[in-house]
């Protein structure tokens, strides 16, 4: 219960790995506030979390629509008094084409979710923190934020850019007593990764690029935010906590045989 008598809002809560934050923030006995483009399956979500004895509240609202983002902070604050943590996860990987193929529509819908509707919902949150006396601010990025993936660049770009912007906030809003960091999760069993999760061929694909080979699990994403929130991480701020099982910076095994057997050849040849 590190989080009693918390108020958390968590952007994109109504499945996916938001869902797993939903539910882990309320373990803690945090009241969570449920926001997603769909209102129904925020009140399931809602109804779930109920059960665990703390105070919930759906809120419809698309991230990338300032006004939607400040009705959407006005009544959680009207309804709780106060905003003590937000997770910005609402994201959105809509397709996958190279970068001559990607129409001016694709790119705004990806970058208007992703990073514009990261920045609204911090300014809107950060206003009501700077009120109240400081807060903690989790901004959901990406392992693709850092190793960029071919297929997926506005994707690509919109993690990256979450990850300077909760620098910056950090450099800001440390006066405000607002800590700011962000989680960068590699690939993960759950959520937008769900529909290939039978697919045997992809699944090993993918598991080949991670050093632990095997996807993340949700709840170890979870776990970080909770950490974040926590009074555990009080000194960290501006930073992003990698949780990808060693996948950035990794190559996989063929390209170090590669390099040892140029290796090798060099050495024989001073
Ligand atoms: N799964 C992974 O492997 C992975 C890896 C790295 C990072 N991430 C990041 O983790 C976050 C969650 O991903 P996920 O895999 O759980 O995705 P997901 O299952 O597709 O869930 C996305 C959530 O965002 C909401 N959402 C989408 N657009 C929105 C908008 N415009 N306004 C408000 N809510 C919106 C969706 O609800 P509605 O449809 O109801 O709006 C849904 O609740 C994303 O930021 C993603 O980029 C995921």
């Amino acid at each position: 219960m590190r989080l009693k008598g918390k108020v958390v809002l968590i952007t994109g809560s109504t499945r996916g790995i938001g869902k797993e934050f939903a539910m882990g923030f309320a373990k803690e006995g945090a009241d969570v506030i449920i926001n997603g483009r769909n209102l129904e399956k925020a009140k399931a979500v809602a109804k779930e979390i109920e059960s665990l004895g703390v105070k919930t509240m759906t809120i419809g609202a698309d991230v990338s629509i300032s006004k939607d983002v400040t009705r959407m902070v006005e009544e959680a604050a009207h309804s709780f008094g106060r905003i003590d943590i937000l997770v910005n996860n609402a994201g959105v990987n809509p397709f996958i084409l190279e970068a001559e193929k990607i129409k001016e529509e694709g790119w705004d819908q990806v970058l208007d979710v992703n990073l514009k509707g990261v920045f609204l919902c911090c300014q809107a949150v950060g206003k009501k923190m700077i009120q109240q006396g400081g807060g903690r601010i989790i901004n959901i990025s990406s392992a693709a934020g850092i190793l960029g993936e071919q297929g997926f660049l506005p994707y690509c770009v919109s993690k990256a850019g979450v990850m300077i912007l909760s620098r910056i906030l950090a450099y800001e809003w440390s006066r405000y007593n607002i800590l700011v960091n962000a989680i960068a999760p590699g690939f993960v069993a759950g959520g937008m990764n769900a529909p290939i999760l039978n697919k045997e061929i992809l699944v090993s694909g993918l598991t080949q690029q991670v050093p632990l080979k095997r996807l993340g699990k949700p709840e170890e994403i979870v776990k970080i935010a909770l950490f974040l929130a926590s009074e555990e991480s009080s000194y960290i701020n501006g930073t992003t906590i990698v949780a990808d099982g060693g996948m950035t910076g990794y190559h996989p095994v063929g390209f170090l045989e590669l390099i040892a057997e140029m290796m090798k050849k060099k050495s024989q040849n001073p």
